[in-house]
């Protein structure tokens, strides 16, 4: 069941939204982070950068599969070798990666997704103890150039609130700005 929709224009206006490098380092993105996990890849816009990152392997997951077909030309074509980017429906039937097998899933510009919780809890169920959590999304601010409407675009509070509802727990800094348009958090999985 693909998710409501968040209004993601073409791929060069919604890279130019970004700087993923530096919001992954923000994020605490590690090198020695050996499986990291990516629900809804859309165009591989923190995918590539993330496999740079890290010498572990990067598993990216998205319902359409021209948007899967697309992250693997790129991924050939920057010789990445540790993508693995897959067409799947998480919120159906999961990611499909073993329990406790992460140690890093990103949850970037997906919280406004009628069933955030089964979102969380797959991340909870695959995360290792220790694993980091990393959520992404539009500040809730109506002048935003995109992003889902106002009325289902969630506070970051409320991504808090969710995701330790699923047992979560947010460290300090705790909810971290990412100029010009979006936040972020980093959650432990206990
Ligand atoms: C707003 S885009 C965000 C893409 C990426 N996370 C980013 O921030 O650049 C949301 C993505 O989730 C995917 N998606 C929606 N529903 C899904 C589902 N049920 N299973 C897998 N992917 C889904 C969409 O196809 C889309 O690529």
């Amino acid at each position: 069941m693909k998710m409501r929709e968040s209004g993601m224009p073409d791929e060069t206006m919604w890279e130019h939204f970004f700087d993923a490098p530096a919001a992954l380092k923000r994020l605490g993105l590690r090198a020695d982070d050996a499986c990291v996990v990516e629900l809804g890849s859309g165009y591989g816009t923190f995918t590539l950068p993330a496999a740079r990152m890290v010498r572990g392997q990067v598993l990216a997951f998205d319902i359409e599969s021209d948007l899967v077909a697309l992250v693997q030309r790129k991924a050939r074509a920057a010789g990445l070798a540790n993508i693995l980017c897959e067409q799947r429906d998480f919120v159906m039937t999961g990611t499909g990666v073993a329990d406790g097998a992460a140690d890093y899933v990103m949850l970037f510009n997906i919280l406004h997704a009628e069933q955030p919780e089964v979102l969380l809890r797959e991340a909870r169920r695959i995360l290792r103890q220790g694993g980091r959590l990393a959520i992404m999304h539009w500040n809730y601010d109506a002048s935003t150039p995109r992003g889902p409407s106002m009325t289902i675009r969630p506070q970051p509070e409320q991504c808090r609130m969710w995701a330790e509802a699923e047992g979560f727990r947010l460290p300090k800094p705790g909810i971290i700005n990412l100029p010009p348009y979006h936040y972020g958090m980093v959650l432990e999985c206990p």
